[in-house]
């Protein structure tokens, strides 16, 4: 078992440094290029999906139950059949389901402008009239939630998890005093890039939240509710919760089937209340006639229902939880006892949060490119990339082979405990 670092000597961690100054030099003239920033299917997920290819393959299929033509223009809320088994998928009714288009990312955009620019409905002001609207970010997050933020220009305010979702006193105290706090970001289950799905005590904590702000939203964004890969961990429907209550129209549910089928080739929905459907139409409406109907037919006969899908998402999870394992166990022979490293071992999703000794995540980073390995960059888990520790990196094993996969994860373990001894010397 190796010695945990801040405990060495002066002398011993000296000697440390040099030596893996030695192996990362040797690892710079091998001139590797490897990548663990990539947090997508591989090829071999893709090929999975092949049947989507033959899915559909004459306008006979083109017709709906309602006897309407999918090739032509009309159905802004979707194809009923697509709306059915998204219903079924997500556990609402299908009056509460729009189908866009390809990206669950850009309903999210549209949803976030449109509180923006127009509000969360006819009888409220745009947040941006209103004009400090802040967004509660759960981190370390999803970078792209931030992104959206950032770009409309929305201050960021960060919560901690718990593991088991946001720390709900903390998220409770800054909503119900300040009415300027308008909405939150929300990954449930499989969250990126921390694992954790959120408990169902938490989850009915905010669906029960009482906001000071009258026009506050969540955005659930439910991206691995099927990509369960160990143990099949179940999340509560939050709709459960709000139904019928003053939170009704609350939430704005997101979900695609990118790392189901084909990402950028899919099918995204949001799942929400009547009302709100009914407001995002009238506004889409205007931006376009309808989405990609012929693609949500596809979709619909090739995913069929829940069963078949969880049986589709099996073949996925035979493909991933090698890589997973085969991360976690390289950590585990480079990490353990050294008390430099902590990672999460999820049960699905994309993703591997590491957090390395503190005030060091720059310097891996910076250590990794010079060498050749590409990692996703430090701080991008965090609202404006200030990770307040310096110390969380995410980790995507789902795109390398198994072969570079080790042997990345080897440079990742050199870089880090190279930083850490740097820094332990630099700080004595
Ligand atoms: C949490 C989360 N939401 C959304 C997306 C993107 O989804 P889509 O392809 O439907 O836009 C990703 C992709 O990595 C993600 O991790």
């Amino acid at each position: 078992m190796a010695k945990k670092y801040v405990d060495m000597s002066k002398e011993e961690l000296t000697g440390l440094n040099s030596e893996l100054q030695k192996q990362y030099e040797d690892i710079v003239s091998s001139g590797i290029s490897l990548d663990l920033s990539r947090g997508k299917p591989s090829k071999e997920q893709l090929d999975v999906s092949e049947g989507l290819f033959s899915a559909l393959s004459s306008s006979s299929q083109c017709v709906s139950s309602t006897g309407f033509d999918v090739r032509n223009y009309g159905l802004l809320q979707g194809v009923e059949e697509a709306r059915n088994l998204f219903a079924d998928l997500l556990g609402v009714d299908p009056e509460n389901i729009l189908v866009g288009g390809n990206s669950s990312l850009t309903m999210q955009y549209d949803a976030f402008a449109r509180c923006m620019l127009f509000g969360v409905g006819e009888h409220r002001m745009s947040w941006i009239r209103q004009g400090d609207a802040k967004i509660l970010c759960p981190s370390p997050g999803y970078d792209r939630h931030f992104a959206i933020c950032e770009e409309f220009r929305t201050p960021m305010i960060p919560v901690r998890l718990t593991g088991h979702g946001p720390d709900m006193d903390q998220v409770e105290e800054l909503v119900a005093n300040d009415p300027t706090i308008k909405g939150m970001f929300c990954v449930p289950k499989y969250s990126n890039p921390t694992g954790e799905t959120y408990d169902e005590k938490t989850i009915r904590r905010i669906a029960e939240l009482n906001p000071a702000a009258k026009d506050f939203r969540i955005f659930w964004d439910n991206a691995y509710l099927y990509h369960d890969f160990g143990k099949v961990t179940d999340v509560a429907n939050i709709f459960d919760y709000t139904k019928g209550t003053k939170n009704e129209d609350m939430v704005y549910e997101f979900f695609s089937t990118s790392k189901i089928t084909f990402p950028g080739s899919g099918v995204a929905v949001m799942a929400t209340s009547k009302a709100n459907i009914d407001f995002a139409m009238k506004h889409m409406s205007v931006q376009s006639i309808n989405s990609d109907k012929i693609n949500q037919m596809r979709h619909v006969i090739f995913i069929k229902n829940a069963e078949n899908l969880k049986e589709h998402m099996k073949k996925h999870a035979a493909i991933l939880k090698p890589k997973f394992e085969l991360v976690e166990q390289k950590f585990h022979e480079a990490f353990d006892g050294t008390g430099i490293a902590t990672w999460t071992e999820p049960n699905g999703g994309y993703f591997i949060s590491l957090d390395i000794f503190p005030n060091t995540a720059k310097t891996t980073f910076n250590l990794c490119k010079a060498a050749g390995l590409k990692i996703t960059g430090a701080g991008a888990t965090f609202p404006y990339k200030k990770d307040p520790e310096s110390k969380n990196l995410r980790i995507c094993p789902s795109y390398a082979s198994a072969e570079d996969l080790e042997k990345a994860c080897e440079v990742l373990a050199v870089c880090v405990k190279l930083a850490a001894t740097r820094r332990l010397l630099e700080v004595e």
